[in-house]
């Protein structure tokens, strides 16, 4: 056998236009969907995700702009910058671009950005959501946990009585991730760092999400063939230069029955999730519901 490839591109198509009609009709309001990432520093992996980010809302006519700070900024001056963008009925969405540099990382980071301008889905009252069981996509919940969902429903697979395994306990990715496919009915083992045999937990499942932020991780070990499995790779790593998954996927690709690619997988997922949370943000604000 030799795996399928759930590619995001036939997805973010599918998204980028409904995307453009919701802004066209937001505009027609006078709402042209705005957002604000503040930058602090110059990262070059930051700076790539963000040129992402541009291009696909400049696709589908939503604005973009970024607020560029300076790597040793005061704290003060920091938190005046965001409080000022909260403020702000020009912008409708803002995203603190992460890692901020050393001074900045004690602060209470998730919560600096407004709920309802909070586009990343990192504020506690927007992951309360995810605790308290929703399935509603139209909230503001973490984007790349949402954009697997999408993938997942997007290629016909099935949550419900499924058994899947997530691999990584982060609070961006992993702990968000495993609740909200428990809300969709899966079966869900979320596996970390501590586990004691991490195949034992991959062999066993339906769904592998691979969320553990190591270059090639996972080989064919930890796969067992004839469960043909369906492995989601979140890893964004770089190795030689080149971006590369958590799991091997030469080594595995024959045994498993379906595999995202990376680059084309879950990152441009993240992205259109990212602009769907901005509309959606607006279109809240403009039904009055936020
Ligand atoms: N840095 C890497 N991924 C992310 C993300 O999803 N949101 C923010 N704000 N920063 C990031």
């Amino acid at each position: 056998m030799t795996a399928k490839i759930l590619s995001a591109a036939p997805v973010v198509e599918k998204f980028k236009l409904t995307q453009a009609q919701r802004c066209q009709a937001l505009k027609g309001k006078g709402l042209t969907p705005s957002m604000c990432v503040v930058l602090v520093g110059d990262n070059p992996a930051s700076q790539s995700y963000i040129r992402n980010k541009r291009r696909v809302c400049e696709e589908v006519g939503a604005s973009f702009r970024l607020d560029q700070l300076p790597a040793n900024i005061g704290r003060d001056e920091f938190l005046t910058h965001v409080e000022r963008l909260n403020q702000d009925p020009g912008i409708h969405g803002i995203i603190v671009q992460l890692p901020v540099s050393e001074q900045l990382r004690d602060l209470d980071l998730p919560n600096l950005v407004t709920p309802a301008k909070d586009i990343d889905g990192f504020h506690g009252a927007n992951t309360q959501n995810i605790y308290a069981g929703t399935r509603d996509l139209s909230l503001l919940l973490p984007c790349t946990p949402k954009g697997v969902i999408h993938l997942l429903n997007f290629y016909g697979y099935q949550l419900q009585g499924t058994t899947v395994a997530v691999i990584g306990r982060s609070l961006i990715v992993g702990k968000p991730l495993s609740m909200l496919l428990t809300n969709f009915d899966a079966t869900v083992t979320l596996a970390h760092s501590q586990t004691k045999d991490i195949r034992e937990v991959t062999r066993q499942a339906k769904i592998v999400i691979a969320a553990v932020g190591r270059a090639r991780f996972m080989d064919r070990s930890y796969f067992d063939r004839d469960r043909r499995t369906i492995v989601i790779d979140v890893g964004m790593n770089s190795l030689n230069g080149k971006l590369t998954g958590d799991v091997d996927f030469e080594d595995v690709k024959d045994v498993v029955e379906a595999i995202t690619p990376v680059p084309g997988g879950v990152g441009p997922m993240t992205v259109v999730t990212l602009i769907d949370n901005l509309i959606s943000a607006v279109e809240r604000t403009a039904k009055g519901i936020q």
